[in-house]
């Protein structure tokens, strides 16, 4: 199964994965900016979400109503989800050529479901063959910060997390299922560290992609001439995304004010509750806003916590020089010299899932 899928498409099929606050969003976005600079068809997805289907099973998942649901019934539909947009977006894309970057794939299920949630880790492979039809991903980047870094960045994110409350007993079985994957299978699982500032980190998935994305290759190339290239890109992004940010903020004030002004007309009923947004407020489907809009973290930790819809990807987007209009700072202190901690152990290679 594996293989015919494997050779029908020309493109390639990248993951990013880790727990929440690990930097997945924000190194997928360099990447898809880069890789689009250089002309390649980018396609940026997360799961579940991104087809019609998807975006039901999403809101089956989320509805509150649904509080019920078993891990079990949790876990299949995942899988649905991920059958239809394999089959609905991810094969079309590759067998055009595109590049897929997928925000979360099964590698989250055998981490949270299987190692978090105690499923049986062998019907869990399974279900994920099926679902995928036999689809590896060509690489997948395991992304790893300290507990306190990730706290902190959670933390300016805003928010109560449900993935946070899931207790830190969760997320110590959740850390070591990703990490037990990247010693099973380190040819396609690599683990980065992303406690370095971001554009080091981006240096270092770039140096893990090199063998497999020839613009890698070339950008790590350009930035040993000229390193302010890779660092303008970032700043780039991180402007692009803190504009999304106030966008989304403008416009959670404003459906404030709009409720606010409903209930004093209609004496406080009316208005929807915060979390999950009526069909048309705000648009299921690419609604902009980024990363937190509907709450969409973790969608793999927690009962009913909403899948995603289909990123965002960033569009024509250049290198857009322009100047670094926001360096963003931060570097972690005491940060590893070092980014990339591939796990030694080799193992099998991982093209048949
Ligand atoms: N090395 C790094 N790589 C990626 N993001 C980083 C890094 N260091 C700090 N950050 C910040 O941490 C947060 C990570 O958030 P995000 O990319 O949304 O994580 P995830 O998608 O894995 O939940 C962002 O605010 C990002 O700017
Ligand atoms: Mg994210």
């Amino acid at each position: 199964m594996a293989e015919s899928r494997r050779q029908d498409g020309r493109g390639l099929l990248i993951t990013f994965e880790g727990g929440d606050g690990a930097g997945k969003s924000t190194q997928i976005r360099f990447l898809a900016r880069l890789l689009e600079g250089a002309g390649r068809e980018v396609v940026c997805l997360r799961e579940p979400g991104g087809t019609a289907v998807g975006e039901a099973l999403r809101r089956v998942v989320l509805d509150p109503a649904h509080g019920a649901m078993s891990d079990r019934a949790e876990l299949l539909i995942y899988e649905a989800a991920r059958a239809q947009i394999v089959d609905e977006v991810i094969a079309p894309a590759l067998a055009r050529g595109a590049v897929v970057l997928c925000d979360r794939f099964f590698d989250s299920t055998v981490a949270y479901q299987g190692a978090g949630r105690g499923l049986d880790g062998a019907f869990i492979a399974a279900a994920n063959r099926f679902a995928c039809d036999g689809l590896v991903p060509d690489a997948t980047i395991l992304l790893v910060a300290p507990e306190e870094a990730v706290r902190s960045r959670m933390g300016r994110r805003g928010g109560a997390d449900r993935l946070e409350r899931a207790g830190d007993a969760f997320h110590g079985r959740v850390a070591e299922g990703f990490a037990a994957l990247a010693a099973a299978e380190p040819e396609r699982v690599r683990t980065v560290s992303s406690q370095l500032h971001r554009t080091d980190t981006f240096r270092a998935v770039l140096a893990e992609l090199a063998p497999l994305l020839p613009e890698a290759a070339a950008a790590l190339a350009a930035d040993g001439d000229d390193p302010a290239a890779l660092t303008e890109l970032v700043a780039a992004v991180m402007e692009e995304k803190r504009r999304e940010r106030e966008r989304e903020r403008k416009r959670a004030a404003q459906r404030d004010r709009r409720r606010s002004s409903g209930r004093g007309r209609q004496g406080g009923a009316g208005a929807p509750k915060g979390g999950r947004h009526p069909q048309g407020a705000r648009g299921g489907k690419n609604a902009k806003g980024g990363k937190g809009s509907q709450g969409a973290k973790g969608s793999h930790g927690g009962k009913a916590t909403p899948g995603s819809q289909k990123a965002k990807a960033p569009q024509g987007s250049q290198n857009a020089p322009g100047g670094p209009a926001s360096r963003d700072g931060g570097r972690a202190a005491g940060a590893p010299a070092s980014a990339s901690g591939r796990d030694g152990a080799k193992g099998k290679g991982g093209r048949r899932g």
